[in-house]
């Protein structure tokens, strides 16, 4: 299997997903600086793999903090490490949702009367949790999925929702993988996704890696072979899903989701209910993150674009609940209306047919 992130005693060890396809290169992070500025420039990305790899941040934090502070230093030492690696993306909610979990878990050890280093043990415990609940949490994703994939057909997807973007195994790609180990014959389309090449450079990786069949093409072919009838499902993971469905997801997204609906394809969106934000009403309140422009104006060291070009560079954009055909979580499979069915998934009230049906 893919090993995106892992804790090791002398910090976090990460493969480098910026020099994908070429080179595999696993450096050890051993700040909480380093880990934020891995997340920032994109060493790893992924909503759920950078919720595990803040809370593997803030875990190297707490190690590296004087034990022989008093609690309420200890605590006070623990605040820019949680702010510093929240400042890192705004647009996944896993980052968010992640630190929260840990902020939580150090209160309680130290409301049930914790030391420091007891307190720290809990931290480091909880971010080696996550990080197999991830994997677990795909792998149940993937069953509830596959059961909506074709026996035999053509699965569209845009990004990257693989292993690469987990701690493993993967949501859109999870449910593309759990299709394959039921039997279904299913082949990918990945999108390049342009600018940071997600699908080019990881998808078809990974895939490559796992021989399931896979073609490569350009984001401005997808309508091209939709109406050409060569694509059965769009599968596609999400950065961040408000309470009503609109779901944030790297930017095409939305193109993708029109020229399904326009073709009559089903448009599936594969997340953990750690991606579900309630606290958005609306993908209007989803914070779309501008990355740099020569992400834009440059692929490597050649220059694409003439200097002092004015470029804009969303790295998200939002599709509205109506193109999305079902939420694949780990709890279920939600259907509209999504107000209902998402908050019955997240607050545990229901279990997956009760999701299904309301
Ligand atoms: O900018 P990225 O590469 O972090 O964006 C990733 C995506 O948009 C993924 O599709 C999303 O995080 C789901 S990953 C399981």
């Amino acid at each position: 299997m893919i090993k995106t992130i892992e804790w090791t005693d002398d910090g976090v060890v990460m493969i480098d997903q910026r020099l994908l396809p070429t080179e595999e290169v696993y450096p050890v992070f051993r700040t909480y600086q380093d880990v934020a500025e891995a997340i920032k420039v994109m060493v790893i990305r992924g909503a759920p793999a950078i919720g595990v790899a803040a809370a593997m941040g803030v875990a190297v934090g707490a190690k590296a903090i004087d034990p022989a502070l008093d609690p309420a230093g200890f605590d006070a030492a623990l605040e820019p490490v949680y702010e510093t690696l929240a400042a890192t993306r705004p647009t996944a909610v896993n980052l968010f949702w992640a630190i929260e979990r840990m902020r939580r878990v150090a209160a309680d050890a130290r409301a049930a009367g914790a030391g420091n280093a007891a307190l720290v043990a809990r931290l480091v415990d909880e971010a080696k949790g996550m990080h197999d609940e991830d994997i677990e949490a795909n792998r149940a994703m993937g069953r509830f999925g596959a059961e909506l994939m074709p026996d035999s057909g053509v699965i569209l997807t845009h990004c990257n929702a693989g292993a690469l973007a987990t701690a493993g195994y993967g949501t859109a790609l999870g449910v593309i993988r759990a299709a394959v180990e039921a039997g279904k014959r299913v082949a990918v389309f990945a999108d390049e996704t342009r600018p940071f090449l997600q699908g080019a450079r990881l998808t078809a990786w990974e895939l490559h890696k796992d021989d399931i069949p896979v073609t490569l093409i350009t984001d401005n072919m997808a309508g091209h072979f939709m109406k050409a009838g060569k694509i059965d499902c769009v599968v596609v993971g999400s950065d961040r899903i408000a309470a009503n469905g609109d779901v944030a997801n790297k930017i095409g997204t939305y193109s993708v989701a029109v020229l399904a609906r326009e073709n009559n394809i089903p448009f599936y969106v594969a997340a953990p209910t750690s991606t579900v934000d309630l606290n958005c009403p609306t993908g209007e309140e989803i914070p779309i993150e501008d990355r740099p422009i020569d992400e834009v104006t440059t692929v490597g060291q050649r220059v694409l674009a003439p200097e002092g070009i004015t470029v804009a560079n969303p790295a998200f954009d939002v599709t509205p609940n109506r193109y999305v055909a079902a939420i694949i979580t780990e709890k279920g499979v939600a259907r509209a209306p999504y107000e209902v069915s998402l908050h019955a998934l997240v607050c545990g009230k229901a279990d997956k047919e009760q999701a299904q049906g309301v």
